[in-house]
């Protein structure tokens, strides 16, 4: 067939099935080429990893609360009374080839698939990317971290070990907390009394049906707006307002992506057959009345247990009959989380009605550009970490000898005092680094050359980044974007190196009408 009848063909296809002309569209597309939008795709990357390994542990695991005598081939645990689900899971570990490893590639997928979560939201945060109109993109992005986070409970649970005990009881308490629909609650979880033989069958249809299934419709969604809407991408004075710079989707994108996909595989692979996690054989099966010290949650789960623990005792009794009281533990395990899920949703609309600015945006901003923004971004996250440190409050005051007390009461005050501290702080960076920028702009770079003036006097030489007036200043605009600041950056105002280890267009390519032997013209024309 030559070519002209090819194309016949193909337009005749494309008139019939209509396909053609949208996979034009999206496989021309171009998207911003930067490291740091690497993030959301990574978390991609290990769902497909969690997708296809928990699928092969569904093939095995058996989610049955059905009392089995252990004679696998752990010889600690054999002859012991425990669940179906637990003994399934030792099996996976001990008697199943390769078992061990899909197991803990599942866990560090999972791990690796929550920190690419929430390092994609504080980027998408401190760059103001959730600005209109991408507001839905942050909320789709906060329902992915918290769909993950229940999902990721869900998975320690159903393994039914000492941990999973731990953790099913302090659900109980949670559940039991709340007013009013506290106990019909809990009993209608649990199927009647704690633990019930009932949890672990619905654990297990939530997270191998329900929630993924969640996940992947919201990770659907988010890929489908990135797609549709005009890619953010940082500014440049020397790119048109409207034009997006970077690959196009084929063959060049695609193909870094199918590479990228392959590490994030390669990576979590090597973590699963190297690195121990979750050593269920360790805890022993769970059991109501046991639980274990020391136990910790996953770290994207630290933060609600560390705030439980530092909930002062403090009991509300309502004047309602003989009196009613709402235990302390209903404020930090059901209330903090509500906000908590609640603020971060609202603050896009918050924000923009503060600022009143109901434009679209594009563009990002760098952090110092919006310090009151970067403030409250750094005060949200010490609020977060001082809470994510006293989860692991009994680990430390074991390890460094210290009294448990005194670390709640460390965990309280820095509570209090440290995110306060953390928002000043930042602030004064910001600006701080925004008053760098706008003196190098003025008065050029420090090129460590110290001139002894006549009256014996001492002063650093500049270099201007562009002719400089009869002052010796120069009148170069505050673009939002990088300034070089020492000498062998001149030159480099747009990223010198713009791959993520190697550069991937030379010199020659820094823009239309710039020579490649002339640095600082470069630099000056794109200032
Ligand atoms: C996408 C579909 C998924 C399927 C079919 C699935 C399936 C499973 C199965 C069958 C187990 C029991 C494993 C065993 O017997 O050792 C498990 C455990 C687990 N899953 Fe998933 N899962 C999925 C997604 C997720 C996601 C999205 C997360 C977290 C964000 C997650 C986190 C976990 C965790 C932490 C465990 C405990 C793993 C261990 O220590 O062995 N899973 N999953």
């Amino acid at each position: 067939m030559n070519k002209r009848s090819t194309g016949k063909t193909g337009s005749a296809a494309d008139s019939r099935l209509g396909a053609v002309t949208p996979l034009r569209g999206v496989l021309n597309r171009v998207f911003p080429d930067h490291w740091s939008f690497l993030l959301g795709e990574i978390a991609l990357y290990s769902f497909v990893v969690l997708a296809v390994t928990g699928t092969l542990l569904a093939l095995l695991f058996d989610p049955s609360m059905e009392d089995v005598v252990y004679d696998g081939s752990y010889t600690p645990l054999q002859g012991t009374h425990m669940s179906a689900a637990y003994a399934s899971a030792l099996d996976i570990s001990f008697d199943v080839r390769g078992g061990l490893l899909m197991r803990q590639m599942h866990h560090w997928a999972a791990l690796l698939f929550m920190a690419a979560i929430v390092i994609y939201l504080l980027r998408v945060f401190f760059t103001g990317a959730f600005r209109k109109p991408r507001k839905l993109k942050w909320t789709i992005g906060l329902l992915v971290f918290w769909t993950g986070l229940v999902t990721g409970y869900t998975g320690y649970m159903m393994m039914d070990d000492g941990m999973s005990g731990t953790g099913m009881q302090i659900l109980q308490g949670i559940l039991l907390s709340i007013p009013v629909a506290g106990t019909w609650l809990a009993s209608s979880i649990f199927g009647g009394e704690f633990p019930g033989d009932v949890i672990i069958g619905r654990m297990y249809l939530l997270h191998v049906l329900l929630l993924p299934g969640i996940l992947a419709a919201l990770m659907l969604v988010q890929i489908g707006l990135r797609l549709r809407q005009k890619p953010i991408q940082w500014p440049d004075p020397r790119r048109r307002k409207t034009a997006v710079e970077g690959e196009r989707m084929f063959p060049r994108y695609a193909m870094q992506r199918a590479g990228l996909l392959m590490f994030v595989f390669a990576v979590i692979a090597l973590l699963g057959g190297m690195v121990q996690v979750n050593p269920v054989w360790l805890f022993g099966p769970a059991r109501a009345a046991d639980v274990s010290a020391l136990s910790q949650p996953a770290w994207y789960v630290m933060f609600l247990d560390g705030a439980v623990r530092l909930m002062p005792p403090w009991e509300l009794t309502l004047p309602i009959g003989d009196g009613y009281a709402v235990p302390p533990i209903f404020w930090a395990a059901v209330v903090l989380p509500g906000l908590l899920f609640a603020v971060p949703m609202a603050y896009p609309f918050i924000e923009a009605r503060v600022r009143r600015d109901n434009r679209e945006h594009h563009l990002l901003v760098r952090p110092r550009d919006a310090p009151t923004r970067t403030a409250l971004g750094a005060m949200a996250v010490t609020f977060y970490l001082v809470l994510t440190i006293a989860g692991a409050g009994d680990v430390i005051a074991l390890t460094f000898n210290i009294s448990t007390n005194a670390m709640t009461w460390a965990g309280r005050l820095g509570l209090l005092l440290l995110p306060p501290l953390a928002y000043w702080i930042t602030h004064r960076i910001c600006l701080g680094l925004q008053q760098h920028d706008r003196q190098v702009l003025a008065h050029g770079v420090e090129t460590g050359i110290i001139r002894r003036l006549p009256h014996g006097g001492f002063t650093e030489i500049h270099q201007p980044l562009a002719t400089p007036d009869h002052n010796g200043h120069t009148d170069l605009r505050y673009a939002g974007r990088a300034v070089p600041k020492k000498m062998n950056q001149l030159g480099a105002l747009a990223p010198a190196v713009r791959g993520f280890l190697k550069p991937i267009e030379g010199p020659a390519d820094l823009g239309p009408g710039v020579e490649a032997d002339e640095p600082h013209r470069q630099h000056r024309d794109a200032a």
